[in-house]
């Protein structure tokens, strides 16, 4: 089995298009083996435990309060990646930018999902900062895109999927997210089956 680490910060509905994805037969020999969180609040926490995947709560706030370097707080997280035997990491909603101190212990094997097109929106509230472009005529439409983390540029990458998503006059931003959320849900499924599933990515297992 390939061994995913699935990394949340928030909701995890994303993370449980995954699970669903796995226990369904969608993704052919693929497990997610480790949840991991770096809020404690995070509803993700409770879809892993529901779905019987180990979880950890792993917040970056007693290395930034102990006045250690973020590269810390990344090297130990890769840490403990590896102690889970993880090969592939999904940043699912992961709310932190993850330095080399992480990536190189990774390299070719961190898929980000960012819900705007590729090179559009970098960073936080990208749908929202999508429908104010919409509303001043600046866009017509947005989209999700999936890549790989080769290097520490925030939401760039080698795209593995990519969808446009409609954006209509009569949206409310809620609507524009609620579109948003289930071409994500479908499009990281269907990435993860590309990268890992399909007859080219044998061996996708290290
Ligand atoms: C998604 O829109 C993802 O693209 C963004 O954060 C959101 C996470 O949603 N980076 P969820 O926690 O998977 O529900």
């Amino acid at each position: 089995m390939t061994r995913l680490a699935v990394l949340i910060s928030g909701f995890g509905s994303n993370l449980q298009a995954v699970l669903d994805a796995t226990s369904s037969g969608l993704l052919p020999g693929v497990e997610v083996a480790l949840v991991v969180s770096n809020r404690k609040e995070a509803y993700g926490i409770q879809r892993a435990i529901r779905a019987g995947v180990p979880v950890v709560y792993f917040p970056l706030a007693p290395y930034t309060q102990a006045g250690r370097p973020r590269t810390d707080y990344d090297a130990d997280l890769a840490s403990l990646l590896e102690a889970f035997r993880v090969e592939w990491v999904v940043l699912a909603g992961w709310m932190h930018v993850l330095s080399n101190a992480f990536l190189l212990r990774f390299p070719q094997r961190v898929v980000n999902l960012h819900p705007a097109l590729p090179g559009a929106f970098p960073g936080t509230n990208a749908i929202q900062r999508a429908y104010e472009a919409f509303q001043r005529g600046e866009i017509a439409r947005t989209g999700v895109m999936v890549h790989l983390v080769p290097d520490e540029d925030v939401d760039a990458g080698p795209v593995v999927a990519q969808e446009e998503v409609p954006i209509f006059p009569q949206d409310s931003l809620a609507d524009l997210e609620a579109r948003i959320h289930a071409v994500e849900h479908r499009l990281l499924v269907q990435a993860l089956g590309q990268l890992l599933c399909s007859p080219s990515s044998q061996g996708a297992s290290r």
